[in-house]
């Protein structure tokens, strides 16, 4: 060996070793939009006010069929678990306030997967995974830490929800401790994202699970987001779209810090929604048919996209592989260094997120949920419905349906009370009970992502292809775990607050 080649040998030696030592595992930012509807972001509606988001997904990779459940409690199951939410009990709406529903115990979560790799973890917002037992809670459940609430819909300001049985309470914990602020939500979360940017040790990598209360119903925000869109006439839609720019300039805050603490240059940010818009609540998912809690495009096809200024090797493109919201859990878990169950639903899509390769997954479930009978499968580029899609099924259009347009009760227009979610709970749940339909529906996704052409009478033999296929699914059902509601949980037992105890 010559000198040279001896000290070109150490330098590389010497650069491994250097290397592998800064080379730890990338932060992980992993944001979830409550309600936004498709229509809803800067990147597919010119009138939304979102540049924070907007220029991280276009800077990144804006995913085009990005799959989430119907309904707030299955697609937060399939991030937590990596499972479709009919593997975890929780297919059927959404658990309820007075619930002792929870994500079984035995699923090991995301959080406690990373913390396996060393992440610290943090979650800050909306949980709707069950409390009726300590055990079930975020800190229980793998987070270091937790701001927010466990109930699906709050008043963004006192933090207050009215149960089905009628009792309100407030919903509001730091760790385990009760918080109480009237400071409007997404200003809360923002704050207490940039503390754990800040205060974190650099030596470990970071997970922030962030699922924001924003833009759920109760339609709040503050007059100043609301001002931002004054050639909006509809109310509800100019406070609506308010809220989803409060969220938005949230964002910002929080990719400031990361900037400026210096966590951007190894970090992977994922931005989704957790179902579609609720066009009876001012979203909107135009040009897809339906809304939230149905089976169409509308209520399964989230907002999405992802983002990192080191770790994508091509970006700045809209990406059209099929990704399922169970995907999430074995790709962190692959980046963060170790390995998901192979029992897991979901697919480790890191080569198609980062070069945009050929996912490695070809069908999956929209949802299958055995009470309502009702279920949907996508194969390639079919798509087939089995059973009512659910109760919203046409193309709203923008700002928001009017009563003449609606196809759903009108009551539902003038939602204004906080309790809304146990409200459409009960129409959804009178609705399902009384369609035990055994009808075939069958769409070409890739020809027709808007759903317009039911090809179920052109094509029978492909019908009873995805029905076989989706029958093989259904074999392993975890049946669906809707505990009815009970006393026990009255917010009066204790101290005006929703809390574990009761189960
Ligand atoms: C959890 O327990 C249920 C019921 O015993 C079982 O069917 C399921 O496979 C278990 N899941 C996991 C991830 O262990
Ligand atoms: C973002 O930060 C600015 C400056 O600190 C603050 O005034 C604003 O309220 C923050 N916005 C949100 C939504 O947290
Ligand atoms: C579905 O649409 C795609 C894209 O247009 C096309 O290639 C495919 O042949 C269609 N499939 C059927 C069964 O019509
Ligand atoms: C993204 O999805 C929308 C709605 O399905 C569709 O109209 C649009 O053409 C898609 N973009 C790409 C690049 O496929």
């Amino acid at each position: 060996m010559t000198s040279m080649a001896a000290v070109r040998c150490v330098c590389v030696l010497l650069f491994i070793i250097a290397t592998s030592k800064a080379a730890t595992s990338p932060h992980i930012v992993f944001i979830a939009a409550d309600d936004l509807g498709w229509n809803d972001v800067g990147w597919h509606n010119p009138q939304m006010i979102t540049p924070n988001l907007d220029k991280l997904a276009k800077a990144g990779v804006i995913l085009n069929s990005s799959y989430v459940a119907p309904l707030c409690t299955p697609s937060r199951s399939s991030f937590m678990t990596g499972m479709y939410a009919y593997h975890t009990g929780l297919q059927h709406m959404v658990i309820q306030p007075e619930s002792p529903a929870y994500l079984p115990a035995n699923f090991t979560t995301l959080p406690q997967k990373l913390k396996d790799q060393g992440y610290s973890t943090h979650m800050i917002g909306k949980w709707h995974l069950g409390f009726c037992n300590w055990n079930y809670t975020p800190t229980f459940r793998g987070f270091d830490s937790f701001l927010g609430y466990y109930n699906g819909a709050e008043d963004y300001y006192t933090k207050k929800i009215r149960g089905g049985l009628l009792a309100d309470g407030v919903d509001f914990r730091d760790d385990k401790q009760p918080k109480y602020t009237e400071e409007y939500s997404a200003t809360v979360y923002a704050r207490r994202a940039v503390d754990i940017i800040k205060s974190h040790d650099q030596s470990k990598p970071l997970f922030l699970y962030l699922p924001f209360q924003s833009v759920h119903n109760p339609i709040q925000v503050p007059k100043r987001y609301e001002n931002m869109y004054p050639n909006i006439e509809d109310t509800q839609r100019r406070k609506y779209c308010g809220m989803v720019s409060a969220m938005d300039e949230a964002v910002g805050n929080i990719t400031q810090a990361l900037e400026e603490n210096g966590l951007m240059d190894n970090l992977l940010l994922v931005f989704t929604a957790d179902n579609g818009g609720p066009t009876f609540a001012a979203a909107n998912n135009l040009p897809l048919r339906g809304a939230k809690s149905t089976l169409w495009e509308g209520g399964t096809k989230g907002a999405a996209f992802v983002y990192s200024k080191t770790l994508l090797q091509k970006s700045g493109y809209e990406n059209t592989e099929m990704i399922h919201a169970s995907d999430w859990f074995p790709t962190f878990v692959r980046l963060a260094g170790g390995q998901a169950d192979s029992t897991i639903d979901g697919v480790d899509q890191w080569v198609t997120l980062s070069e945009g390769k050929t996912t490695q997954r070809t069908e999956f479930i929209y949802n299958i949920d055995e009470v309502s009978e009702n279920g949907a499968i996508r194969v390639g580029d079919m798509k087939l419905i089995e059973g009512s899609p659910g109760m919203f099924n046409g193309w709203y259009p923008l700002p928001r349906v009017t009563k003449e347009e609606a196809d759903f009760p009108p009551e539902l227009l003038d939602m204004t009370d906080t309790s809304s979610d146990t409200y459409l709970y009960r129409l959804l749940k009178k609705h399902f009970n009384a369609v035990g339909s055994t009808e075939y529906r069958l769409f070409n996704i890739s020809a027709d992502p808007t759903e317009h052409f039911d090809l179920a009478e052109k094509y029978p033999d492909i019908v009873s292809q995805l029905k076989t296929t989706l029958d093989t699914y259904k074999k392993s059902l975890r049946p669906a775990f809707n505990p009815p509601s009970t006393y026990k949980a009255n917010p009066l037992f204790y101290g005006g607050l929703w809390s574990p105890g009761w189960c």
